[in-house]
């Protein structure tokens, strides 16, 4: 399956990717996981990426699509696979239906997580994340680790990343009301989405979610 989850900032979509992409063995393709994971290894394109990402505006369509585009062609997405973050506003929607034709593919479905903006807040403000890996995702309260500040898969330091910052936050929501809400009306025209309420547990979310895509 080739699926799209979209939704705002804090919704949930890392932390319900992971648990779909092994459910349904696809690869959990996140654009905010690769960028961080730049920035880690002091890329040139980690480098490019910061400031925007910090500031919680979109990192520009030149750097963002060709990552993309090379990560959705290695070997293991090649039967499908799950994006997260990705396309993020109409022009790389435009590209990736682009890309898919080339390649004789099509989407399956988008899944758009819809949360009140003030539970985002609070997801935001407790979140935590893990240095070696940031696909793993905690909560300081809704999903806490077992040893406070360690990563209970990896052992990794866990960390506020920089984008939480209350101006940055702000700032992600504005960006996404105005630049990548309108991919959700893009996709509606094509039949594909989905809406999940994506309140209560995680655990129910996801079956939410399986639901949805057995249709
Ligand atoms: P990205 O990493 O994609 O961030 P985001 O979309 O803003 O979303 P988040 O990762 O903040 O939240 P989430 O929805 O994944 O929620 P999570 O699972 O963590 O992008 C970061 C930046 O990279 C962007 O701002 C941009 O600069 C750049 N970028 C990335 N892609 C780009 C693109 N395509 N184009 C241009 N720039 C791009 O959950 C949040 C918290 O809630 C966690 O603590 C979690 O434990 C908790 N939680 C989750 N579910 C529940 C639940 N059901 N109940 C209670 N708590 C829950």
């Amino acid at each position: 399956m080739r699926i799209v989850l979209v939704g705002p900032p804090g919704a949930g979509k890392g932390t319900q990717a992971t648990v779909l992409a092994e459910t349904l063995s696809i690869p959990h393709i996140s654009t905010g996981d690769l960028f961080r994971a730049n920035i880690s290894q002091g890329t040139e394109l980690g480098r490019r990426a910061k400031a925007f990402m910090d500031a919680g505006d979109l990192v520009p369509d030149e750097i963002t699509i060709g990552m993309a585009k090379d990560r959705m062609e290695q070997a293991d997405a090649a039967g499908g696979f799950l994006l997260d973050g990705f396309p993020r506003n109409v022009s790389q929607a435009e590209a990736l239906d682009e890309m898919l034709k080339t390649a004789g593919m099509n989407l399956d479905a988008v899944l758009d997580l819809e949360v009140e903006e003030d539970e985002v807040v609070k997801r935001l403000a407790g979140r935590r994340t893990c240095r070696k890996d940031s696909s793993h995702i905690f909560h300081v309260a809704y999903r806490p680790s077992k040893v406070e500040g360690i990563c209970d898969i990896d052992g990794g330091e866990l960390y506020v990343r920089e984008d939480q910052t209350e101006d940055a936050v702000r700032n992600r929501l504005e960006v996404y009301h105005t630049q990548t809400e309108p991919i959700i009306d893009y996709y509606k025209a094509q039949g594909l989405v989905s809406t999940i309420p994506a309140l209560g547990e995680v655990k129910d979310v996801t079956q939410r979610a399986m639901d949805a895509l057995k249709k």
